[in-house]
């Protein structure tokens, strides 16, 4: 069928942007940002160009893992304000045309929640099968471990009921079972409730282990999937699942609902994430360009979300151990820049050394790549981190949004970035004045992300160019074409672009001025500026393409 409008499947080129209601902005002087205050920034993101906002954990928690640790699940948390404050947050968004999602935590719950509290209270306890107990565990695979600066076991014992229960995570993170139907129909009941409540759907966490860690092992865990999305669909049929799903590729098909794409809606493309690192530290498009080849065409109804940082540590679990020091090296030297013995906890201008070409680049390849891209807030300003603060807490700095930072009229409550990256020197109101900023960069790159479909809808494919250094995709959908080509080297390069069936066309730059005549051969040799990107439209004189674009309205 092709009468598919991108606002029924608004998901497929959103622009997303993740936020901690916490970090974001105060705005009732406590040095804690709450929901008053990100209403009040409504206007900036919706000026900026997302189109879907990702608020990370919310809810009511004892706050030993950033809100990861829930203790009730139909509640705000009250540091944040309160659910009428929420509401009013929705009715602004909403007034703007953003979508929002948050995220789902399932998998686990604060053992200060109520159930768990309840069901360790004894083994016949009515809620003792909402979690994962065990007289006798498995010995422990170091490689189960999740956190191991703080765990060297997912099995801790409770002294009260006399029996180990299963923590995929942290101790006081236990594992929910969701083998148990009661617990299924529970999980539901909170997705309907922030359904209702306006939520666009979910970004669920760490979905390997929701489905996998339970009592009894289910036989079919991806049914529980489907009926997840079949419930969401019944609802609120644009209502979407953004999956944490860090396996690799060959086993990663089988979230979507394999050829169905009928269980999450979009999975995080975390291999194409490191692979592109790679090819950054090496200056060599060939790590992400082998990734995009190898990684599996999401099925209908179903989308790649592509990033480059997100809120956890950069995690280069996939990739070799010479690969991970490969990234060290280049990005994270020194010991306490690394974490897990698998990842950095940088962001991304840091990082790059703070070189603004380098770092427009590297955002200019993430809009381009197939898929839907999702920031992580203060990206768009070239936030930095602060490396005084504890494990990944280092990258969950107050957003800053003037020279004095903007965040709070109090001091914050967390750790703000230092040096070249503290307040004074980034900041949303410079950038605002400064038409060559990041923020600009990232409007413009917004723009032309949502003014080119073909790049979150189209048939991708990786172009050879003869130059190392370029990465070059091309994106067809519907009779149009867009081209793109990025400079990974601080040289300029010469890159030859074969481009079947566009002989004859011209190429229009959508970033800079400028048009190129592709020769009735179709191969067209392109100067790429040092860190240079082109995003280039085809057209032929005599041929009027359908226009992709249309479909997006
Ligand atoms: C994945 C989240 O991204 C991370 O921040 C959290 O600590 C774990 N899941 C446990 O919820």
């Amino acid at each position: 069928m092709r009468l598919t409008y991108t606002s029924d499947v608004w998901w497929k080129n959103a622009v997303v942007y993740c936020l901690d209601v916490e970090t974001f902005k105060d705005g009732n002087d406590d040095g804690v940002g709450d929901f008053r205050g990100l209403t009040q920034q409504i206007d900036y993101l919706a000026g900026l160009g997302v189109t879907c906002l990702w608020l990370m954990p919310f809810f009511p928690t004892p706050n030993k893992d950033d809100g990861y640790d829930i203790t009730d699940f139909y509640s705000v948390d009250p540091r944040l304000g309160t659910l009428g404050d929420f509401v009013e947050f929705m009715r602004t968004a909403h007034d703007r045309g953003l979508r929002v999602i948050a995220d789902l935590v399932v998998n686990h719950t604060s053992d200060k929640h109520p159930w768990f509290k309840e069901a360790r209270s004894s083994k016949d306890s009515p809620l003792r099968d909402w979690y994962v107990w065990s007289d006798t565990p498995e010995p422990d695979n170091p490689d189960q471990v999740v956190f191991p600066d703080k765990e060297d076991s997912i099995w801790e014992y409770d002294k009260g009921s006399g029996q180990y229960y299963l923590h995929s995570f942290y101790r006081h993170q236990p594992d929910l079972n969701v083998a148990n139907p009661a617990v299924r129909d529970e999980i539901a009941r909170v997705l309907g409730f922030w359904m209702e409540l306006g939520l666009s759907g979910f970004r669920v966490d760490a979905v390997p282990f929701l489905i996998e860690n339970v009592d009894p092992k289910l036989a079919e865990p991806h049914e529980f999937l489907a009926d997840l999305r079949a419930f969401m669909t019944r609802r609120m049929g644009g209502s979407i699942l953004l999956g944490e799903v860090n396996v690799a590729y060959k086993d990663l098909v089988a979230y979507f609902g394999d050829g169905l794409g009928d269980q999450i809606t979009m999975c995080f493309d975390f291999i194409g994430m490191q692979k592109a690192w790679l090819s950054l530290a090496r200056c060599d498009a060939g790590a992400l360009a082998e990734a995009l080849r190898e990684r599996p065409k999401p099925p209908k109804d179903s989308q790649w979300a592509v990033f480059l940082r997100n809120h956890d540590e950069l995690t280069l679990d996939k990739l070799t151990e010479d690969e991970r020091q490969e990234i060290f090296q280049a990005f994270g030297p020194s010991e306490d820049m690394q974490i897990f013995g698998r990842g950095l906890r940088r962001r991304l201008p840091t990082m790059l050394g703070g070189d603004l070409r380098r770092i427009k680049m590297a955002y200019s390849l993430l809009f381009s790549l197939p898929g839907t891209p999702v920031i992580f807030y203060g990206e768009e300003i070239g936030l930095g981190e602060n490396l005084k603060a504890e494990g990944r807490m280092a990258v969950r700095v107050p957003m800053q949004w003037s020279r004095d930072g903007g965040f709070s009229r109090v001091k914050p409550a967390r750790a703000v970035p230092e040096g070249a990256f503290g307040p004074e020197r980034v900041n949303v109101a410079d950038q605002k004045r400064d038409t060559d900023s990041l923020l600009r960069w990232f409007q413009l790159l917004i723009e032309r992300y949502r003014e080119c479909p073909e790049l979150a809808w189209g048939e991708s494919t990786v172009l050879d160019t003869g130059e190392p250094a370029v990465f070059a995709h091309r994106c067809d959908a519907d009779g149009a074409t867009v081209v793109v080509a990025h400079n990974l080297s601080d040289t300029a390069r010469e890159a030859e672009l074969r481009l079947d069936g566009l002989g004859g066309y011209r190429l229009t730059d959508l970033l800079v001025d400028g048009t190129t005549e592709v020769p009735d051969g179709g191969v067209v040799r392109i100067t790429m500026e040092p860190h240079g990107c082109r995003w280039l439209r085809a057209s032929h004189p005599d041929v009027a393409p359908e226009d992709a674009s249309v479909k997006a309205r």
